[in-house]
């Protein structure tokens, strides 16, 4: 995909809605020295995003975009994203669906993780889901975006196993500490690294 040009790391948005770890595991990653990436920009569609404070503290540029009017949110998106010279994009819980239009624009330079072993468990609830289910496993997914929700060509996927007494919660969280690794590593595939 993007090809990196001399040591420029590429420009990165991270878009949020809520709590921001795995942004926080981005920007800690991309201030490492075998990070491509650069994250010059948080979007949050929702103003009280708790992962709003990593703008503070890391001192990263932020725009809130309440996604009420999808199209000018998009169009106001689109603007920013270009002002900044964002070249590649990286949703991190992020609850608005971005239009066919918006997806065509950054073709190929959209990333998602997504709590579940995809194919499986697409869209919300899936902790849940999973346990209805009595499946042995689940894991999660960073993959490409595509104009279908969580369907996009997979990069790569960490399984863990579930335990006996496992809850909502406890999968959630067992998941989200191997997201905070799988992030970072799935970035340095895309670019061969
Ligand atoms: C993660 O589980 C992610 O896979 C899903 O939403 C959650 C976001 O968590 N898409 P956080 O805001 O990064 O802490």
């Amino acid at each position: 995909m993007v090809l990196l040009t001399g040591n420029r790391r590429i420009r990165t948005a991270v878009f949020i809605s809520g709590k921001g770890s795995n942004l926080k595991s981005l920007i800690k990653f991309s201030k490492t020295n075998k990070s491509p990436i650069s994250v010059e920009l948080i979007i949050s569609s929702n103003s009280k995003a708790k992962g709003l404070n990593y703008a503070t503290i890391y001192k990263i540029k932020k725009n809130v975009l309440n996604f009420k009017n999808n199209n000018l949110s998009e169009k106001k998106l689109l603007s920013i994203l270009k002002i900044k010279n964002i070249k590649l994009i990286c949703l991190a819980g992020f609850m608005k669906i971005l239009s066919n239009n918006f997806i065509k624009k950054f073709k190929g330079k959209i990333l998602n993780i997504h709590p579940s072993l995809l194919p499986k468990y697409k869209g919300l609830n899936t902790h849940e889901r999973v346990l209805n289910n009595k499946e042995k496993y689940s894991g999660c997914t960073v993959h490409f975006v595509n104009s279908r929700l969580d369907s996009g060509k997979i990069i790569l996927q960490k399984k863990v196993k579930i335990s006996k007494n496992e809850t909502k919660t406890s999968l959630a969280k067992k998941i989200l500490a191997q997201e905070h690794k799988l992030y970072p590593k799935a970035i340095l595939k895309v670019f061969n690294l």
